[in-house]
């Protein structure tokens, strides 16, 4: 069966391409997601994006993947990384690897982003290597 991956976008990333683009880039959401669906393909897989600026929208794609046989979820949670039980209680029930992933360094920054609610039960964890770090991650879910 063909792998599917499930990357999840928190809160801010679609606006991604015009967000402070000295710390995420220039590249936007539809450029990331798209290179990734096309990598995933070529690597014989599927991979499918998520954005929402809502928790419970995000809790809810995250138990609806129990019924869907997901591989492995890739995700940027972004500033609920560092808020929200809600997000990690509903990605420890699914079960799945995690690999959790931040454009910027978040240790470079304030220190209110050094914490995050999803490390503890992630595979691994990627930060400040921009887009890259998606692409890093799906490379290594594949290679499992
Ligand atoms: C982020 C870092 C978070 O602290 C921030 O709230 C984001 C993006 C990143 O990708 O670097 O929205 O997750």
């Amino acid at each position: 069966m063909t792998p599917h991956l499930l990357v999840l976008h928190g809160p801010n990333l679609n606006l991604l391409g015009t967000r402070e683009p000295h710390i995420y880039g220039h590249q936007t959401l539809a450029d990331i997601d798209q290179h990734l669906a096309k990598l995933a393909s070529e690597l014989g897989a599927r991979c499918t994006s998520f954005q929402s600026n809502h928790e419970g929208a995000l809790v809810d794609r995250i138990q609806a993947a129990a019924h869907e046989q997901v591989h492995s979820i890739i995700i940027n949670a972004g500033a609920y990384t560092h808020t929200s039980v809600a997000i990690r209680d509903a990605l420890a029930a699914l079960g799945v690897p995690i690999i959790e992933v931040h454009l910027s360094n978040v240790y470079q920054r304030e220190t209110f982003r050094h914490h995050s609610y999803l490390s503890a039960i992630a595979k691994g964890v990627i930060v400040g290597l921009g887009a890259y770090g998606y692409e890093a991650a799906l490379r290594y879910a594949l290679s499992q």
